[in-house]
């Protein structure tokens, strides 16, 4: 394969196999924040993305996307369990959101997830020209700065976490502690998407490492590791065209009709995660039905709810206990044909994410914890009327930005009901007005601001953000088809 003098590694391609109902394989988009926010900019930049295209066995071949060159990386079932689903995602993933779900430490896992990150490492080292810039994305890779400063000290190493970093006493939980923080250490930029998480490894940095630190620079073995917040963003301009296009505009308006033409329409979209808060939001919608603040002849939710890890047991306990849950609150305050919630398990084209949108009167955002949340800006984006609101989890990194959103603690399910009731209720005049100032932020925030503002701090020359486009053009449609290696 060519070198390249940008190299962006994430566990994920930003497409993902998938099995067609014939049972052959077909490419699609991956879900989840990481791989859309990165694939806005990516597409139109001359890089190469090192990640995992899904499925196991050898890795397909696969085409270049406009200039971005995808190397993908295989994994075996042994590694998909101990590295993906076991150490990234049953064990960090649950501990870096505040152990919302208990972590599981299974001592077998970490070789795999060593071995994995030493296999991504040695991939972008194979690839990278001489003094290139690489960029590590989340916590899956969490090894690979350090591995890859290893192998190739020449290198111009970036790491950007997308989920939070937790508080000290949570992460000296973690058995494998000093490796893992030193592990990112090994970049000269790490990027957080809130001040805190900053301050958390400085912390961790001194108590751990014994070591000078602040929060914005740590010394480490003869050299300083910058950093820095740097909150992630979307592609408004693809959400804003896909917004007014009229196809989209009358789906949304059919979706109403669908819907019975409700007074109003609570929305939630949501992977099917237990850091999303859905239970929560559950037990606030089914106690105003049972209290009688909201009537289902005047009022629909919609809950999508995409699947996610599904292979992992605390996710398939997940949906079990929603699906029960939204089982129960249908077949008690549902009626024929008009049932309280719709709950939809499933992935949508971006178009009809888009509909949906425009479809909501109250968007309903209210993660226990969250990195960033992108659905919460997709939904602000995608508002040229102006009209909607939005209820927002305090507990996300979007809370920072989107400050005049209904800004809620999920987990007092009181408040959330009267969040959700003044929502609800609020006039058009004050909706514009919170409205109007969330867009003009994102506006002057999206995705491509977020790359620049990164890839400047990184190389200090601008010259890396000089490569990122203009603007960012409006997406193919379809992704290419091709079979899996599956
Ligand atoms: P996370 O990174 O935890 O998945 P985010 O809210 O930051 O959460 O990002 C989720 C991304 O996945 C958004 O870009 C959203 O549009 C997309 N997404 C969510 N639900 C679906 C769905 N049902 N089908 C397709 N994409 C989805
Ligand atoms: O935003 C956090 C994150 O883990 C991303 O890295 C990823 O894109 C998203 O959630 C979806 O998760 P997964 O890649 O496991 O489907």
């Amino acid at each position: 394969m060519r070198q390249s003098s940008l190299v962006v590694i994430a566990n994920r391609l930003p497409l993902d196999d998938n099995a067609a109902p014939d049972g052959a394989c077909e490419w699609r988009r991956s879900p989840g924040g990481l791989a859309s926010a990165l694939h806005a900019i990516l597409e139109q930049t001359p890089a190469t993305w090192v990640g995992w295209a899904g499925g196991v066995g050898p890795a397909p071949a696969l085409p270049d996307m406009g200039s971005l060159r995808l190397r993908p990386v295989s994994l075996t079932e042994d590694e998909l369990r101990g590295y993906y689903e076991g150490f990234a995602n049953s064990t960090l993933w649950p501990l870096y959101h505040d152990a919302v779900q208990q972590p599981t430490f299974d001592r077998g896992w970490w070789e795999t997830y060593r071995a994995v990150n030493q296999r991504f490492a040695e991939a972008a080292a194979e690839i990278a020209e001489p003094g290139a810039a690489i960029w590590v994305q989340d916590y899956h890779l969490q090894l690979v700065p350090a591995m890859l400063r290893e192998l190739r000290p020449d290198l111009l190493i970036g790491f950007f976490l997308h989920v939070p970093f937790p508080p000290p006493e949570l992460y000296m939980q973690l058995p494998r502690r000093v490796e893992l923080l030193r592990g990112m250490l090994g970049a000269d930029l790490v990027g957080f998407q809130r001040p805190q998480a900053a301050h958390n490894v400085a912390q961790l940095a001194k108590k751990l490492l014994g070591v000078v630190a602040t929060d914005d620079a740590i010394a480490v073995d003869g050299r300083t590791v910058r950093t820095g917040a740097f909150p992630v963003s979307i592609d408004v301009t693809e959400m804003r065209a896909l917004a007014a296009r009229p196809d989209v505009v009358s789906h949304a308006r059919q979706l109403r009709h669908d819907l019975g033409v409700p007074k109003r329409v609570l929305l939630s979209v949501d992977r099917l995660d237990y850091t999303k808060g859905i239970e929560h939001r559950l037990t606030a919608y089914s106690e105003l039905l049972r209290d009688g603040f909201v009537k289902v002849r005047d009022t629909v939710m919609v809950q999508v709810a995409v699947p996610s890890r599904e292979r992992v047991e605390s996710y398939q306990d997940l949906r079990d206990r929603i699906e029960g849950e939204v089982g129960r609150i249908n077949g008690e305050y549902g009626r024929v044909g008009e049932p309280a919630i719709h709950y939809l398990n499933q992935p949508f084209a971006r178009s009809q994410l888009a509909a949906l949108y425009q479809t909501a009167d109250v968007m309903v955002v209210t993660p226990l914890r969250d990195g960033m949340n992108l659905v919460a800006k997709e939904f602000i984006a995608a508002r040229e009327d102006g009209a909607g609101a939005l209820v927002l989890s305090e507990f996300a990194g979007a809370a920072a930005e989107l400050e005049q959103a209904f800004l809620v603690n999920p987990h007092d399910v009181d408040g959330l009901k009267d969040t959700l009731l003044q929502a609800m209720k609020a006039d058009r005049g004050d909706l514009t007005a919170r409205m109007t100032a969330m867009r003009q932020h994102l506006t002057e925030h999206d995705i491509l601001a977020w790359a620049r503002a990164y890839l400047t701090a990184l190389d200090h020359t601008g010259q890396l953000a000089e490569r990122l486009p203009a603007n960012p053009r409006p997406r193919r449609r379809r992704p290419p088809r091709q079979r899996s290696a599956r």
